[in-house]
C-alpha cells in the first residue's frame, strides 16, 4: 500500500464541494469522494478523508457520522487453500483410490504435500469420510470429493464475504483462513458555518492586530482544550531514586526511622572494627576497599569505646576468645570509603545504647550509597546502593529475623523466600536471602541478613538482653528487574541516557520486582 500524498486542504475542499453539489446538503458515503481524480474508496484513503471531517468539524463547517464495515480477507493460509485446495483436499489427492494401488502412511503423505498440511488435514478429510484406513496407510475412499472450504475461500477473496452467512464466515476464521478487518467511512453534513472555501482561522491575538485593528476582520481558531500540551522539560527522577522511594514508603509503613548516611568517608574503626571484623579480614585489602590518600586518617573513635573494641578483638570478652590477634589503631584510623551502609547502622546502635535514658528498642533503615573496589561489568559496579534495615529489642530471635523478611519482602511483591545459612564476621547467626522465582525455576539470591555478635553489641554497651536483627539488599537489581535493564552500566554513571530518564515509568512494587 502506497502512502497517500493528497493535500489535506484537498481533501476538504473535496468535502465541501460535494456537499455544496448535495441538494439535501449531505454527502451520503464519503467513500464515493473523488479528489484529483483519486478514488477514496480505499482505507488509506478514508483515513485522509477522517483528517479532513475533523478538521472542517472543529470549524462547525460540517458535521459527521463514521460507520464501520467488517471485510473478510484471506489469510496466507487461505491464499494457499485458493491456489493448492484445503489441507483436507491435498491429503485425498495425494492418495490412490482404494482397490487401486497401494496405500500411503502418513509420513509418506508428508513427503508430498508437507508436514503441516498432511497432519492437519488428515483429521478433517477422514470425518469428511473422504478416506479409508489400512493398519497404518490410508486410500481415497471416494473417487471425487467437493473441496468446500477452498470454494468458501474462493467466495470470500471475490465479494469479501459468504452468501452461506456468518456461521461459515465464522468457520473459516476458526482454520485461520480468512480474517476480518474494520473499514471505515463517513456521512457527512453541512454544519452552522458550513462554506465552500476554508478562511485561514488565526491562532494568535498579536499586538499588531490589535495596533491595525485587523483583530476586528479576523476569524479566530477556537481553542481547543482537549489538545495534548507539549511535554514540560521539567526534572524526572532517575529509576533508581523512584525504586528508593518505594522502599523508603515500606520501611515508614512497618514503622522504621531513617539513618543518616549521608557521608561516603568512613573510618576503618566504624566500617570494620566496631563490627568484629578483624583486622587481618581480607575484605580490608586494598584490592577490596578504597582507602583515601589525602587525608588518609580519622580522628581518634571515643577512647573508652575504642578499648572495648580492642579488648574483644585481641583476647575476647563476653563469651569469646577474640581474634587474638594484634589490634592496631593506626589500622582503626585508615579512611576509606564505606564499603557497605552497616557501618553507619553501626554507629546509630552506639548512639542508641549511649544516649541520654539509656537504650530504647529501635528500627532503623537506610538507602544509600557504598563503594567496592571491583572490577564493573554488565551487573557489577564499584559504587552501589544497599538497602539496610536494623531492629533492635529485648529477646528478638531469629524466628523474628525471617518474619521480619517475609512481611518486608511480601510488601515488595516478593513471596517463597528461602534461606541458607551464610556467613559475616559480625552476624551469627547469618542468613542468605533466596527467592524462589517460579517463572525461571530457579533461586535466585535477594539479601544478606543476621542477627549481630555479642562481640560488636557488648562494647557499645547495649544490655546484654538485647539482640539486634539486620539485613541488607542491593538497590540496583530490583530495579534492574523493574525497568528491564540489561547493564547497570546504563543505569549508573556517563552511559545513562537522559532521554529514558525523562520516559521512565513510575514504579509501584506490587509486582514482582525481583
Ligand atoms: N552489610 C551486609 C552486606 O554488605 C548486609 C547486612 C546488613 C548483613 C545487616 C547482615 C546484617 O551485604
Amino acid at each position: 500500500m502506497t502512502t497517500p500524498t493528497t493535500a489535506p486542504e484537498t481533501v476538504q475542499l473535496a468535502v465541501l464541494a460535494a456537499l455544496d453539489a448535495s441538494p439535501a446538503g449531505v454527502l451520503e458515503d464519503s467513500r464515493t469522494l473523488v479528489v484529483e481524480g483519486r478514488k477514496m474508496d480505499g482505507a488509506p484513503e478514508q483515513i485522509l478523508v477522517k483528517a479532513a471531517v475533523d478538521s472542517l468539524s472543529r470549524r462547525e463547517m460540517v458535521s459527521y457520522t463514521q460507520k464501520d464495515t467488517m471485510v473478510n480477507f484471506l489469510t496466507p493460509e487461505g491464499t494457499a487453500t485458493l491456489q493448492n485446495g484445503s489441507q483436507e483436499a491435498q491429503f485425498w489427492k495425494a492418495l490412490n483410490l482404494v482397490g487401486e494401488g497401494e496405500g500411503k502412511t502418513l509420513k509418506q503423505v508428508q513427503d508430498v504435500i508437507g508436514e503441516a498440511a498432511a497432519k492437519a488435514g488428515q483429521p478433517t478429510a477422514m470425518k469428511k469420510k473422504w478416506l479409508t484406513r489400512e493398519g497404518a496407510t490410508f486410500f481415497k475412499a471416494v473417487a471425487t470429493i467437493e473441496d468446500t472450504a477452498q470454494a468458501d475461500v474462493k467466495e470470500v477473496e471475490a465479494t469479501g464475504t459468504l452468501k452461506g452467512g456468518d456461521k461459515l464466515l465464522y468457520d473459516l476464521r476458526k482454520r485461520k483462513l480468512i480474517s476480518q478487518k474494520k473499514f471505515i467511512h463517513f456521512t457527512v453534513s453541512k454544519g452552522p458555518n458550513f462554506a465552500t472555501t476554508i478562511t485561514k482561522l488565526e491562532t494568535d491575538l498579536t499586538s499588531e492586530m490589535i495596533t491595525s485593528g485587523a483583530w476586528k476582520k479576523a476569524s479566530f481558531k477556537k481553542y481547543n482544550f482537549a489538545a495534548a500540551g507539549v511535554p514540560t522539560d521539567g526534572g524526572s527522577l532517575h529509576p533508581l531514586l523512584k525504586v528508593r522511594e518505594e522502599f523508603r514508603n515500606i520501611f515508614f509503613e512497618m514503622g522504621f526511622t531513617e539513618m543518616p548516611t549521608n557521608k561516603f568517608v568512613e573510618s576503618a574503626f566504624w566500617n570494620f572494627d566496631a563490627m568484629f571484623v578483624p583486622q587481618q579480614h581480607p575484605a580490608r585489602e586494598m584490592q577490596d576497599t578504597f582507602y583515601i590518600k589525602d587525608p588518609s586518617t580519622a580522628g581518634a573513635p571515643p577512647q573508652d569505646y575504642y578499648d572495648r573494641v580492642s579488648t574483644i578483638h585481641e583476647s575476647g570478652g563476653h563469651g569469646s576468645i577474640g581474634y587474638r590477634a594484634p589490634f592496631s589503631l593506626p589500622e582503626s584510623q585508615r579512611l576509606l570509603l564505606r564499603t557497605h551502609t552497616t557501618a553507619v547502622s553501626t554507629q546509630m546502635l552506639y548512639n542508641l545504647a549511649n544516649q541520654p535514658g539509656g537504650f530504647k528498642p529501635a528500627k532503623m533503615f537506610s538507602i544509600d550509597r557504598v563503594f567496592r573496589n571491583e572490577a564493573t561489568d554488565a551487573t557489577h559496579l564499584a559504587e552501589f546502593h544497599q538497602v539496610e534495615g536494623v531492629v533492635a529489642d529485648v529477646g528478638i530471635t531469629l524466628a523474628d529475623l525471617i518474619g521480619f523478611m517475609k512481611e518486608f519482602f511480601a510488601k515488595m511483591g516478593i513471596e517463597n523466600l528461602r534461606f541458607k545459612p551464610a556467613y559475616n564476621p559480625y552476624t551469627e547467626p547469618s542468613l542468605e536471602i533466596f527467592q524462589y522465582h517460579a517463572e525461571l525455576d530457579k533461586t535466585i539470591e535477594i539479601g544478606n541478613s543476621g542477627m549481630f555478635r555479642p562481640e560488636m553489641l557488648e562494647p557499645m554497651g547495649i544490655p546484654s538482653n538485647v539482640r539486634v536483627l539486620g539485613w541488607g539488599l542491593s538497590l540496583e537489581r530490583p530495579t534492574m528487574v523493574k525497568y528491564k535493564i540489561k547493564d547497570i552500566r546504563t543505569l549508573v554513571g556517563h552511559k545513562v541516557d537522559i532521554e529514558g530518564v525523562r520516559k521512565a515509568a513510575g514504579v509501584r512494587l506490587d509486582k514482582p520486582v525481583m
